[in-house]
């Protein structure tokens, strides 16, 4: 039996996250690589499992006692990081939960298109809500239309309220969206106000991020996508001030149940701190194919160069980082 641990003080909380950041990059760097090295080659599923297998092989080493909350699905479905699992060291003081997307955008990188990243997310034990991989309805923000949105309220309404927050008219700003048929009416409905609209082919989590950084011409993000995506968009929005609104949409009985067996509520409206409540939250993304977010992963003769995204809740910090990982240390040219 696993002996009683004294619980760590809550300075000593704030410093390992502070030295978990430099880790855990470490661990999407690892996993964007493995995953950008396949780009184009047109098999989703094996980028994925080179990109878990990497991610895995990274979190193992990390002095900390994880669990997995937010996986590559159930145990009987995925090998490796399923929900549940546990990763790092059983002796470590550190306990935390993990939440991973090894590779968001399957397709994109499979196909050498804009947009896929690596991520994962990790808090103290509950700091991020456990789902399972089912669909889930989203309306995402920044923190400039953090108030504006309201799920009982329509498309268009929600539309025009962000636009007012933002101080413009709604065709001066840009709602994204998943192009999927179920998205019709949706983008039936925004079509008629006059916003702008970019159908998006994967990556609503890349969309959240993006509509948080001002600059990046993204608003708003609304319609259905994943609910893992969605614990994730969370974790980020919640580091840079932003705002999701989220409820789980089951598509039959079975994902009914799984939901309510892993304590979830099907009819419920989720907030941000729903999602994401831990107040220490790290999030961490690498690029692995170029996007509007992030450079993608660069193969060079001397080694490759990743660039990321690191956000610390506790410590409010929000870090771009460009790493350059060499093969050796003698003549080697680097661009800068
Ligand atoms: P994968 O990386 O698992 O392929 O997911 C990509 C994605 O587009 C997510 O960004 C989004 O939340 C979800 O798939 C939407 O699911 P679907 O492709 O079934 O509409």
């Amino acid at each position: 039996m696993e002996a009683e641990r004294e619980p760590l003080r809550e300075e000593s909380y704030d410093h390992q996250f502070k030295l978990l950041e430099s880790e855990l990059l470490g661990v999407t760097e690892r996993a964007a690589i493995a995953a950008a090295r396949l780009m184009g080659y047109g098999d989703r599923n094996e980028c994925d499992r080179v990109a878990v297998e990497a991610m895995r092989q990274e979190l193992e080493r990390l002095e900390l006692r994880g669990t997995v909350v937010i996986g590559e699905g159930e145990r009987d479905e995925a090998p490796m990081l399923y929900i549940g699992e546990r990763v790092g060291r059983p002796d470590a003081d550190l306990e935390v939960a993990i939440a991973v997307d090894p590779l968001e955008g399957t397709n994109l990188c499979a196909h050498g298109r804009p947009g896929a990243i690596s991520v994962l997310a990790v808090s103290v034990p509950g700091g991020l809500i456990s789902a399972p991989d089912i669909y889930m309805e989203k309306i995402m923000v920044g923190s400039r239309a953090a108030d504006a949105i309201d799920m009982n309220l329509s498309v268009a309404e929600n539309l025009h309220r962000v636009a007012e927050a933002m101080d413009r008219e709604v065709s001066e700003i840009v709602l994204v969206c998943l192009d999927r048929p179920r998205h019709r009416e949706l983008v039936e409905e925004a079509r008629r106000t006059g916003v702008r609209i970019k159908l998006i082919p994967d990556g609503d989590l890349s969309a959240a991020v993006s509509v948080a950084f001002a600059g990046t011409g993204d608003h708003i993000v609304m319609g259905i996508g994943g609910a893992p995506e969605g614990v994730l968009s969370a974790a980020a929005l919640k580091c840079m001030g932003g705002r999701i609104l989220a409820r789980f949409r089951p598509r039959n009985e079975g994902e009914r149940e799984r939901l309510v067996q892993m304590g979830a509520d099907p009819d419920r409206i989720y907030d941000t701190e729903d999602l994401a409540p831990g107040d220490r939250l790290l999030f961490v993304a690498s690029g692995v194919t170029d996007g509007d977010l992030l450079p993608g992963v660069k193969f060079f003769e001397h080694g490759s160069r990743v660039s990321s995204l690191v956000m610390n809740y506790g410590a409010r910090t929000i870090r771009l980082v460009s790493s350059i990982l060499l093969k050796q240390r003698k003549d080697i040219h680097i661009w800068r």
